[in-house]
């Protein structure tokens, strides 16, 4: 299926003030009650990284399993899950971090990554970039390499992108606003 940028940007519902005054939030939900939607875009980044060498997915508490789980499935790779605080129970490296609209602190179990292991990150979304920043800082003290970061969405203004490309982190998105 061809990647339709404007359909699935259509599919994004702004959210005036929410969950702060100031933020405009992009409401990833109803790309996810389309199947065509679903199928747009996971196929598009199947194709972009099938024949890679990236050997592990790396997928972001909570919106980023989304996607995460379907392209370790179909790449045949391990979804190694990075969550919020407090919710893995083994041992654990972590990192603290600012978002848009506030703070927080991922973790990664500590042998969910081997060293040498080269990392594809996703998320739905790059804002400040601060969330797959932290996830970034966790891959390499795991001495593992991160391929690229990928979501479906950026929002340029708020420089997250650029912030990663800066740090010498490869990014990529579907679409901008
Ligand atoms: C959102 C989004 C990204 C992050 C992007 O997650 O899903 O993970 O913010 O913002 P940043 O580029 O400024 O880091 P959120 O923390 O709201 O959690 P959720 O996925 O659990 O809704
Ligand atoms: N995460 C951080 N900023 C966001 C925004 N504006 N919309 C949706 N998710 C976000």
């Amino acid at each position: 299926m061809i990647f339709d940028e404007y359909y699935i940007k259509s599919l994004v519902r702004p959210i005036q003030d929410w969950p702060k005054p100031g933020v405009t939030f992009r409401d990833i939900t109803p790309v996810y009650l389309s199947p065509k939607a679903q199928r747009m875009v996971a196929d598009s980044l199947i194709q972009r990284y099938v024949e890679t060498e990236i050997t592990h997915i790396g997928a972001l508490d909570a919106r980023g399993f989304l996607l995460g789980s379907v392209l370790a499935y179909e790449l045949n790779k391990p979804l190694v899950l990075f969550r919020k605080q407090g919710k893995l129970p083994s041992d654990t490296l972590q990192q603290a971090y600012d978002i848009e609209y506030g703070q927080a602190v991922l973790e990664v179990h500590k042998d969910a990554i081997p060293a040498g292991a080269s990392v594809l990150l996703l998320d739905d979304l790059i804002a400040t970039g601060g969330t797959l920043c932290a996830a970034a800082s966790l891959v390499k003290a795991l001495q593992a390499t991160i391929y690229e970061a990928a979501a479906i969405i950026d929002l340029p203004d708020l420089g997250g992108s650029q912030r990663l490309q800066d740090l010498g982190i490869p990014t990529y998105t579907l679409c901008a606003f």
